[in-house]
């Protein structure tokens, strides 16, 4: 018998692996690169197509249960890795592929020449990203060299992309399953088709996307919990790859949502960030209408000692009724992230962002005029095409005159596909360097002074877990989401304290367990 688990599966499976099974896997790696159209209106789905039915969950479940049970007759337990990059959206759909693995069977590793799976969850925001992740699968050749059993799979929002399936086709040949976040849900189909059938399968077909409830997770943390209330984005801002390869905007029905939430309060989980690419633009398409705002106010009657936070807002669609219901709901975070991207208004037209500067500092305004007391963040794209050096210098301004809590900042990234992509950029990498530098000069200095203004302050936090220091060896967060080094006893660990705040620097508070 074979020395894996894997080689003995993939024998057994051939012959007996769901052999009536409907393939929808469509292979398309014409190796061309085709634009992307650029879609400005909004496509508005049809829900009985988008929501998936339970058969076909049911049906996948069926895969996750042959594929134990092929599993469980290996001469010992299954080791799967997944590797994540990106944003949280990704980090929550890791957790929705480990929960598959697991379901199989699976034991999770962080070594390479350990595992049996590997999962590669990949972001194609910049290209630096895409980089990284390529060099990180090249390096993977090594693993299956070692061990030719090994299956490697690559998903997420690089992998739903013509150019890049093509690329791996060709140049990375130990590359087993390409997938994109549109076929996440059929992982163990798509799985179970690279062990019978024995060969290479890529499923980046273009679907508009779908929602499928009741998937397995596995949660990392006792502590914090994802939950995704959207998915895909509309808005097509003209640098951004985002509603190429997550498809359109889809809302989980509020009742699956309010469940799922309930479920994690009675669990014990302290603090709940709800996701969407433009969680603003919840609801508009359930048949019962219902917004962000009156999500959110249902959630908060969700009795328990829990936090609520989001991610991402746009500004052109939060609004007075988003900022009242955070301001009246408890158990909602006083905290926004509400990125700007550019000071100038020229620049957000370009960006095709839907608002200007000025009433960009006007939505800051109301939201501060409710909630003094908030915690704003924001994105910020430096050297987007055409951009001056007056007009990045505006972005400097608006950064002084809102003076955010913190920044995250990004140097232009051509995204091929999309409209600014075809934009001359005659500004040299290094110019935009020298503005990305002042930028960050400024932030980091009124990060420095708005953290300095808690020192001496008492605040409750929670503790989410050890920080690995010896000399602050807990970390928190406060109820605006700022990072806490704290000392204290190791049982605090997901529990609210009340933390003195005894020092500062720009990124952090550090502070003594009361
Ligand atoms: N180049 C640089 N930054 C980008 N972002 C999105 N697309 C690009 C790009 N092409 C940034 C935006 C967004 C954040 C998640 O990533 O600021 O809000
Ligand atoms: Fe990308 Fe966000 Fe704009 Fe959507 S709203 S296109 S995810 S930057």
């Amino acid at each position: 018998m074979a020395e894996t688990p894997l080689a003995f599966f993939s024998v057994y499976l051939y012959n007996a692996l769901w052999k009536s099974r409907e393939v929808r896997i469509k292979s398309t790696c014409a190796g061309i690169y085709s634009e992307v159209p650029y879609v400005q209106e909004e496509l508005p789905l049809d829900r009985t197509q988008v929501v998936l039915p339970a058969g076909a969950i049911r049906r996948q479940e069926e895969f996750t249960r042959r594929m134990a049970a092929f599993f469980d007759r290996a001469p010992r337990r299954p080791l799967a890795m997944v590797d994540t990059y990106g944003c949280q959206q990704n980090v929550a759909d890791s957790q929705r592929i480990m929960g598959m693995l697991r379901d199989m069977g699976c034991g999770f590793t962080q070594d390479p020449y350990q595992a049996d799976v590997i999962v590669v969850n990949t972001c194609a925001i910049r290209e630096n990203a895409e980089k990284k992740v390529f060099g990180v699968v090249g390096q993977l050749v090594h693993a299956k060299e070692r061990n030719p059993d090994l299956v490697i799979c690559l998903c997420g929002c690089m992998a739903q992309q013509e150019a890049v399936a093509a690329r791996i086709r060709h140049s990375y040949r130990h590359v087993d399953l390409v997938f994109g976040p549109q076929a996440l849900w059929r992982f163990p189909e798509l799985l179970c088709g690279v062990y019978t059938e024995k060969k290479r399968v890529f499923s980046i077909a273009d679907e508009h996307g779908s929602i499928a409830e009741g998937l397995p997770v596995v949660r990392e943390s006792d502590v914090r919990a994802w939950v995704s209330v959207m998915y895909g984005c509309n808005n097509f801002c003209s640098y951004c790859i985002v509603p190429y390869v997550r498809g359109r905007e889809r809302s989980r029905e509020p009742e699956r949502i309010l469940e799922e939430i309930r479920g994690l309060v009675e669990e014990g989980y302290k603090e709940i960030t709800l996701l969407g690419q433009n969680v603003n633009s919840y609801g508009r398409d359930l048949d019962k209408p219902m917004d962000f705002a009156g999500l959110l106010r249902e959630i908060d009657r969700i009795p328990g000692d829990y936090l609520i936070r989001f991610m991402t807002s746009h500004p052109k669609d939060a609004d007075e009724r988003l900022f009242a219901a955070m301001a009246e709901c408890p158990h909602v975070a006083k905290q926004l992230h509400l990125p700007v991207q550019s000071g100038s208004s020229r620049v957000l037209k370009a960006m095709n962002r839907g608002y200007t500067r000025e009433q960009y500092l006007e939505k800051v305004r109301l939201a501060r005029a409710v909630m003094p007391e908030l915690v704003l963040t924001s994105d910020i794209i430096i050297g987007f095409p055409g951009e001056t050096e007056e007009e990045a210098m505006e972005t400097v301004s608006l950064v002084e005159a809102v003076r955010y809590d913190a920044l995250f900042t990004f140097i232009y990234s051509p995204r091929p596909g999309t409209p600014a992509a075809r934009l001359p950029d005659p500004v040299s990498r290094e110019e935009k360097q020298s503005w990305f530098d002042k930028l960050l000069e400024v932030q980091n200095r009124i990060s420095g002074e708005r953290h300095r203004a808690y020192v001496g302050e008492t605040l409750r936090v929670l503790v989410d877990g050890g920080s690995g220091d010896g000399q602050w060896p807990l970390s928190a967060r406060t109820h605006g989401g700022r990072l806490v080094h704290l000392r204290g006893d190791g049982s605090l660990t997901g529990r609210y304290v009340n933390a003195r705040i005894t020092g500062s620097n720009t990124w952090a508070l550090f502070g003594e367990a009361l």
